[in-house]
């Protein structure tokens, strides 16, 4: 018996939903587990050649930890990981690799965790619900976190809204984007960033798009990592006078998030970005990605 496990990509934040907002992306990291005498970590493709191959793996540390909170065993398996999602480029790689791990140890172990137990530990592991809570249960989620719980609401998210992604070449690590953000911040920059979040969560469900422009704007993160982003703030100011809905950097970056709404010419849009881009010497890829309402999801394999 095989199990398999495909978690989505994912963004946080969407500009105010710091460490609290997230989507879903149709973009997959792929797990396939079996029980075998002896563990064997087998990472295919190019972009995982340097995936630990032993017990650090972030994989298995993720059904170690799952088995520890079930107070359950983990036995010997060969665990193969396959990934499309880019690493390192704020799209939510770690927390997909997370997500998948434990939800195949779930499996593995008769599920022990329930999805709200899965959500605490998603949560535990990557440090914050955003990312890792969209992976799990797709859609979009909104989401307090107290370090060992959370507590979190999840929507479909709206029909009609389409995503394209800016995704640059060059990596960067979450760590690095979030040692340049400040400790304190002002109580205006504070209101500004309560009722931007707030809008946020009432468009997402309610699914009013028109107020997407303005409850993306973010005085939090964005401005300070604009200094790690070449062109973000042009990038994030230009996309919605050029067809965006609104615009945001995807989790700690260097993705940009672009929403848009379906059937609407991104032609203008894509130009728009491009050239921001070009003037920084950044080369990325202009992606149009489905949005992932069904989150993490299990396949069994009884003939292997
Ligand atoms: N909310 C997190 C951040 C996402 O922006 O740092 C990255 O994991």
């Amino acid at each position: 018996m095989t199990i398999e496990v495909r978690a989505p990509a994912s963004s946080a934040n969407l500009g105010p939903g710091f460490d609290c907002v997230g989507i879903s992306f149709a973009l997959y990291t792929t797990v396939r587990v079996k029980v075998q005498d002896a563990l064997e970590i087998v990472p295919i493709g190019p972009d995982l050649q340097d995936t630990p191959r032993d017990e650090s793996n972030i994989v298995y540390q993720a059904m170690l930890a799952l088995s520890e909170a079930a107070g359950q065993q983990l036995p010997p398996v060969r665990l193969e990981i396959e990934s499309g999602i880019p690493l390192a480029r704020g799209l939510g790689s770690s927390a997909a690799a997370l997500v998948a791990g434990m939800v195949a140890a779930n499996e593995l172990l008769d599920r022990p965790l329930d999805t709200q137990s899965l959500f605490d530990l998603a949560s535990r592991l990557e440090g914050h619900p955003d990312n890792a809570g969209a992976s799990l249960v797709g859609g979009a989620v909104v989401a307090t976190f107290d370090g060992q719980g959370a507590k979190y609401l999840q929507f479909q998210l709206p029909e009609n809204l389409r995503a394209l992604l800016v995704v640059p070449q060059y990596a960067l690590e979450t760590s690095k984007a979030r040692g340049i953000l400040p400790d304190t911040y002002s109580r205006t920059d504070m209101v500004f960033q309560l009722s931007h979040a707030a809008l946020l969560a009432a468009g997402l469900a309610s699914g009013n798009l028109a107020v997407f422009k303005e409850a993306m704007r973010d005085r939090l993160h964005q401005p300070y990592r604009a200094a790690l982003v070449p062109g973000l703030l042009e990038l994030l100011e230009g996309a919605p006078e050029h067809g965006a809905l609104g615009a945001a950097l995807s989790g700690a970056g260097p993705s940009v998030l672009c929403f848009y709404e379906a059937n609407s010419d991104v032609s203008a849009l894509k130009a728009f970005l491009t050239g921001v881009l070009e003037q920084h010497g950044v080369t990325a890829l202009l992606e149009e990605l489905p949005l992932d309402n069904a989150g993490v999801q299990v396949s069994l394999h009884p003939e292997n």
